[in-house]
């Protein structure tokens, strides 16, 4: 099945799913969205009051900030995927419960397997510690982790950036990295499958040029 088939197959079950004590109070689920076809993935926590309205996933204050990051190294977010970490609003924005985040694990799970990224840009420390249970935000944000099969870049919650001034522009630093890490993605993975790959080829994909 193409990768576009199989997230919009996820969400379907997302939008109807009761796995955790967060589907009673939820006016919709919000699976995720984007491009079936990009390179990058980028985790947020999950959704605020505008996304449990609307069932699209940043596009309150945090996802107009997340947006201008974007367009800051000439993307949109039609250029990339948007998931969270739980899919339906945990009541009053507090954090979400290990339990909660244990059962909805397996749909973020699904949709990278359906997307295959090469970069996983990380948004806040929940987003963080599934990928890198050990790592410190204020230690790796902006650098690039590597896994065994994986690029991750952390960075801050757009949220943190709208409620201080030094973390939005430690934010726009962090994203102007991102092109890079693409590269260097997109470079290391043709060299891992020993596929011969020109300078243009590399910058030539679903998402824009690095
Ligand atoms: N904050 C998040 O972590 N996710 C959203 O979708 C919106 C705000
Ligand atoms: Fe299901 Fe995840 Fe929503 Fe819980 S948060 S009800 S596991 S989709």
């Amino acid at each position: 099945m193409s990768s576009e088939r199989l997230l919009a197959a996820i969400a379907d079950e997302v939008r109807s799913c009761t796995r955790c004590p967060l589907a009673a109070r939820r006016t919709l689920a919000v699976p995720g969205e984007g491009n079936p076809l990009s390179d990058v993935l980028l985790v947020g926590e999950g959704p605020g009051a505008r996304e449990d309205a609307s069932g699209r996933p940043f596009v309150g204050r945090a996802g107009r900030l997340l947006e201008e990051l974007l367009a800051g190294i000439g993307w949109a977010r039609e250029d990339v995927f948007i998931a969270n970490v739980v899919k339906c609003r945990p009541p009053g924005n507090r954090d979400p419960e290990p339990d909660e985040i244990a059962a909805c694990a397996a749909y973020l799970e699904r949709q990278e397997a359906a997307l295959e990224p090469l970069v996983i840009v990380t948004l806040g420390r929940f987003s963080l510690r599934r990928y890198l249970p050990r790592a410190r935000i204020g230690a790796v944000h902006g650098q690039v982790q590597r896994t065994a099969d994986r690029f991750i870049l952390p960075m801050y919650h757009p949220a943190a950036g709208l409620r201080d001034p030094s973390v939005e522009r430690i934010l726009r630093t962090d994203f102007q990295k991102l092109p890079q890490v693409l590269l260097d993605a997109r470079r290391a993975t043709a060299a891992a499958m020993k596929m011969p790959i020109t300078d243009h080829e590399l910058r030539v994909g679903f998402t824009p040029a690095p």
